[in-house]
């Protein structure tokens, strides 16, 4: 295989999709996701922009020591400061890369950067040479280059590969271009730019108009060998390529395209519901590649056909994507190993710690419900894959409501430095009064702006799993709980998301404090 017949596949969920509203990942969680997009065999990942705050630098950097396999990328304006403070972040990492970008689209030049067009030719020149001096893999991006006029474009191009640019990215920022036109535009680079055969072209879009992975596709057959996407397709506003969605393509529609990549497709689902589950953005159920109803025939004309040859209504198979589901049933009579298996059957690889936490709470729900499904294994994998560092937990809970009469809430909260709250509230109905008496006990007021439950399997005594995001001084903030009560589930989840606010507060704290030393020159 050659180099023009593989597709890179740069990863970005832990940059552009944490730009997603209410998706800010801890470290914790972003090194869960590094480690699981590593297993899945993307080549690049895009850990994050250094320069944007010490959390972001502080992941980069842990990103970069530990994991190992794929490229670790960082971002960074065209200017000194950012590109020092990328080049120490990823200076730990086995395989590193710094990603220099400027706006190039006339809409961009006047109203944000208020620059003229040799300026910015100027900016990426020397931006790319401080990358270039201190890591020999430099990506060049003109921002909103779909809007850009194609010949200053070809010109910016042309001025970043000599100035040792290796990768050249071509950003579709506001998801406006569409198949067509994005081909011809990648033909045209391909075509008349000094020097663009001897760098790795890629491409980056985004969904506004549902298109990002159609105009990633079209890119490809223009030309491009990199293709940058996130798990879920999350991202800025309406998202970016989703990376399930065109490894899926590539992989299906092998015959038309003549290129593979390095993804291994099995390991996709349980990752787009690891990212799920950390971020807090439900999956859709008709969501193509890893939704609900992906592999779902209702029909019956369609039921009669795949009884007698899956290829009529199928064009892929669910275990292609890590779907590995089965009838089987645990209980609680089900020992550790049948459960060991039934984890590995569906994807997941849990160390002995983790084994033991997921294991226990199995224990807890087989005494809680008759029959534990694929689906409850997978949530409760997920639940003990993740952990949560508080600063609060539900030590108890008590609800009182009825029809007619307002609901009411009673319950303990612990704090990780020992001492135990005790609160109640009254609501509209029990999910409200809970919630009042966890903003109490806290003392955090946030707005909730919305409020999801899902059942996680079948039967009355499913599991609900709630997801809800909040707004905390015009910071969007997402969290989740399970459990088969479902509001204990809300408390959960409403306290997952207050102990994120916590988090936060105390980051800026601490940042605030840090910037107030050094002003003072104490540091
Ligand atoms: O959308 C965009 O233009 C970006 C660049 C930084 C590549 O995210
Ligand atoms: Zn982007």
């Amino acid at each position: 295989m050659t180099d023009q017949d593989r597709v890179k596949i740069f990863d970005t969920t832990l940059r552009d999709g944490e730009q997603s509203p209410g998706c800010s990942m801890n470290l914790g969680e972003k090194l869960r996701i590094g480690q699981a997009l590593a297993d899945l065999g993307v080549d690049i990942i895009e850990a994050g922009f250094p320069a944007a705050s010490p959390g972001d630098f502080e992941a980069v950097e842990a990103l970069a020591e530990t994991i190992r396999g794929p490229v670790i990328c960082g971002l960074a304006r065209c200017n000194t400061g950012d590109i020092e403070a990328t080049a120490r972040a990823i200076k730990g990492a086995e395989k590193s890369r710094i990603h220099v970008f400027v706006a190039t689209s006339a809409i961009h030049r006047e109203h944000k950067l208020q620059m003229a067009k040799e300026e910015i030719i100027r900016s990426a020149v020397e931006g790319v040479r401080l990358a270039r001096s201190f890591c020999d893999d430099v990506e060049f991006s003109p921002e909103d280059a779909s809007r850009t006029e194609p010949e200053y474009l070809a010109e910016v191009v042309a001025a970043a590969i000599e100035a040792g640019a290796t990768t050249i990215n071509i950003p579709d920022t506001v998801g406006y271009t569409v198949p067509g036109e994005f081909l011809e535009l990648f033909r045209f680079l391909k075509s008349g730019v000094t020097g663009i055969d001897d760098v790795t072209l890629s491409v980056h879009c985004h969904d506004d108009l549902g298109m990002a992975v159609a105009n990633s596709l079209a890119a490809v057959e223009g030309g491009a060998r990199q293709v940058e996407c996130t798990i879920n397709g999350i991202g800025e506003r309406a998202g970016n390529c989703s990376l399930e969605e065109l490894v899926m393509a590539l992989r299906t529609r092998e015959s038309y395209f003549g290129l593979s990549c390095g993804v291994k497709s099995e390991r996709l689902y349980p990752t787009c519901r690891l990212v799920s589950t950390i971020t807090g953005m439900p999956i859709p159920r008709n969501k193509a590649i890893i939704g609900g109803n992906a592999f779902a025939h209702e029909s019956g004309i369609h039921q009669h056909g795949m009884l007698r040859n899956s290829a009529t209504y199928e064009i892929m198979s669910p275990q292609d994507v890590g779907l590995n589901r089965s009838n089987l049933v645990l209980g609680k009579h089900s020992g550790r190993h049948a459960f060991r298996d039934r984890i590995s059957e569906l994807g997941f690889a849990l160390d002995d710690v983790e084994l033991n936490r997921a294991f226990a709470e199995f224990k807890k729900l087989a005494d809680q419900k008759k029959e534990v499904f694929d689906s409850d294994i997978e949530s409760i994998v997920l639940h003990a894959e993740i952990e949560r560092p508080g600063p609060w937990s539900l030590a108890d809970l008590r609800i009182a409501s009825g029809k007619g009469a307002f609901a009411s809430a009673a319950l303990g909260l612990t704090h990780v430095d020992g001492r135990t709250v005790r609160e109640a509230g009254v609501g509209d109905g029990p999910i409200d009064a809970a919630f009042q008496a966890i903003e109490r006990a806290t003392g955090v007021d946030v707005t909730l702006l919305d409020f999801e439950v899902r059942s996680v399997s079948v039967g009355e005594d499913a599991q609900g799993e709630v997801a809800v995001l909040v707004r905390f001084e015009d910071r969007d903030y997402r969290g989740h709980g399970i459990s088969t009560d479902i509001t204990e589930a809300g408390a959960l989840a409403f306290l997952d998301v207050i102990n994120r606010v916590v988090r936060a507060r105390e980051r800026n704290a601490i940042a605030a404090e840090t910037t107030a030393s050094r002003a003072a020159g104490s540091i």
